[in-house]
């Protein structure tokens, strides 16, 4: 963890290296795919983390006025309540996926998650959300990465049976969100490595040096070197070339659909490294896309802004499977307040919004808007006790999770399946504008089906292992029948 304190911000070009001095931060604040703190100050208090500097740092750009406005233009659709509000606050290109879907060129939308426990708590569920909404809003395909490899190289003391199991209950909470099924591939590292995947992840490590993945994540001479090669993994899914099962065989047709990356502003070293070797890469001539970013602020710890939410302290967050007292007790108990210590002086003075944890959570769960600024008003002028802003929170809260795990109680195995199937996806993108530019090569997936589409020969090994391991499961299940019934 201490390894990546240095994390700098990298202009895409520039010679990487990184002063010694980087490494020693004191009590800044550290946002990195693994550490996630708001400055300390000088009193010992973690500061909310400053979303600003982060741009300012990361070289990414605000999403402003002006970029929602022509979002609205070009979808037809009112901005998600993510975006009205700051929460999807930052990217990278991201106009130029507005101008592919303009001319319904293809692209495709890429997230994924760290299986790292069993149940997943609230914070995770948001980037998750706004990709849903970025895939109902677009309509084209959707990858979602399982990184159980990483989960497993960095951390001492997981095994990787231990992070396969987190994976699969892990994607059966994401389809409980709600993908298209129709439009969305999962996949983990372990099953999916391999073919034109693995071929994709080669292109990346051999376009980044030691020396790079230091200045980018803060590796050490001590770090084990699947860490260090790990960044090629979660970067070589940005390209589509890595799926010819969705996006066809033809390479020279593929290396140029980009993607757009919705994910928390964490995750963006990866990315930078990731569309520094995009720009260097060329197949027969074409270039590669560089994939687009739009970043997600964290959903706050319940101790504060400070900090995010936790899948190993149970007391900083709300998870997927608590019930409704549970949430109850936990807001109540552990929701940071910025009201005041005395009802007199809160009435006088009013809350702070910016740091109440019940509020920040009603901009992340409350979608209307007007409501949101009713109440954000009435806590500012002290109208409104924390007891009763935890209240509406808690509500909020309640009715978000119940309507999950009502989803998630249907998913069984062949809902899996269907997600992680190797096969081919539909979709149509722009529904008002033609398919133009690249046309997406048509798959075939009956067997001897000639063209483009055609399979290959690892994709046909693939479906057919997966075959065996069905066929052997139903005879065992089978066993177990008849084992019950004698
Ligand atoms: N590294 C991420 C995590 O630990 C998982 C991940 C893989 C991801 N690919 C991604 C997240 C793309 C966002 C976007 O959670």
């Amino acid at each position: 963890m201490a390894e990546t304190a240095n994390a700098v911000a990298l202009n895409e070009s520039q010679v990487l290296e990184v002063p010694a001095s980087a490494a020693a931060q004191g009590s800044k604040q550290t946002v990195d795919p693994w550490n996630v703190q708001g400055e300390v100050g000088a009193d010992g208090q973690i500061k909310a983390i400053n979303y600003d500097k982060l741009i300012e740092e990361f070289g990414t750009k605000k999403i402003d006025e002006e970029l929602l406005a022509r979002f609205e233009r070009v979808t037809g659709k009112k901005p998600h309540h993510f975006l009205r509000r700051g929460i999807v606050f930052s990217h990278r290109d991201f106009e130029l996926i507005l101008d592919r879907y303009e001319r319904n060129e293809p692209f495709f939308l890429y997230t994924g998650r760290g299986p790292s426990s069993d149940s997943i708590h609230v914070g995770h569920c948001t980037p998750f959300m706004f990709t849903k909404w970025l895939q109902d809003t677009f309509d084209v395909p959707l990858v979602i990465m399982l990184t159980d490899d990483e989960k497993y190289l960095f951390s001492e003391k997981r095994t990787i049976e231990e992070v396969q199991g987190y994976c699969d209950s892990n994607i059966r909470d994401i389809i409980s969100m709600g993908f298209d099924p129709n439009k969305t591939f999962i996949f983990s590292d372990y099953d999916y490595v391999g073919g034109a995947f693995y071929r994709q992840i080669t292109r990346l490590a051999k376009h980044i040096t030691l020396n790079q993945a230091r200045a980018i994540f803060g590796f050490n001479d001590s770090s084990n070197i699947g860490k260090i090669h790990f960044g090629s993994i979660q970067g070589a899914a940005a390209f589509a070339n890595s799926f010819p099962h969705i996006f066809g065989e033809d390479e020279k047709k593929t290396v140029g659909i980009p993607c757009l990356i919705p994910c928390a502003v964490d995750q963006d070293p990866y990315f930078r490294a990731t569309r520094d070797v995009a720009a260097r890469l060329t197949y027969q001539g074409v270039r590669f896309a560089k994939p687009s970013l739009i970043h997600s602020l964290f959903l706050p710890a319940l101790q504060g802004p400070g900090t995010k939410m936790s899948a190993s302290i149970d007391s900083s967050a709300i998870f997927m499977t608590d019930t409704p007292n549970q949430i109850k007790n936990k807001v109540n108990k552990y929701a940071f307040s910025g009201g005041k210590v005395s009802v007199e002086e809160h009435r006088a003075v009013g809350g702070d919004t910016e740091v109440d944890v019940a509020y920040q959570y009603l901009r992340f769960f409350l979608e209307d808007d007007n409501e949101l600024e009713k109440i954000r008003l009435a806590y500012s002028k002290g109208e409104l006790l924390t007891g009763e802003l935890k209240a509406l929170c808690i509500k909020e809260l309640q009715t978000f999770v119940a309507a999950f795990q009502e989803r998630r109680a249907k998913v069984d195995d062949a809902a899996v399946k269907q997600f992680t199937d190797i096969r081919p996806l539909t979709w149509v993108g722009n529904p008002k504008v033609p398919k133009a530019g690249i046309v997406v090569p048509k798959l075939e997936v009956a067997e001897g089906a000639e063209g483009d589409g055609k399979l290959t020969k690892n994709q046909l090994k693939k479906l057919e292992k997966q075959r065996q391991i069905e066929a052997k499961k139903a005879q065992k299940a089978k066993e177990k029948e008849d084992a019950t019934a004698s």
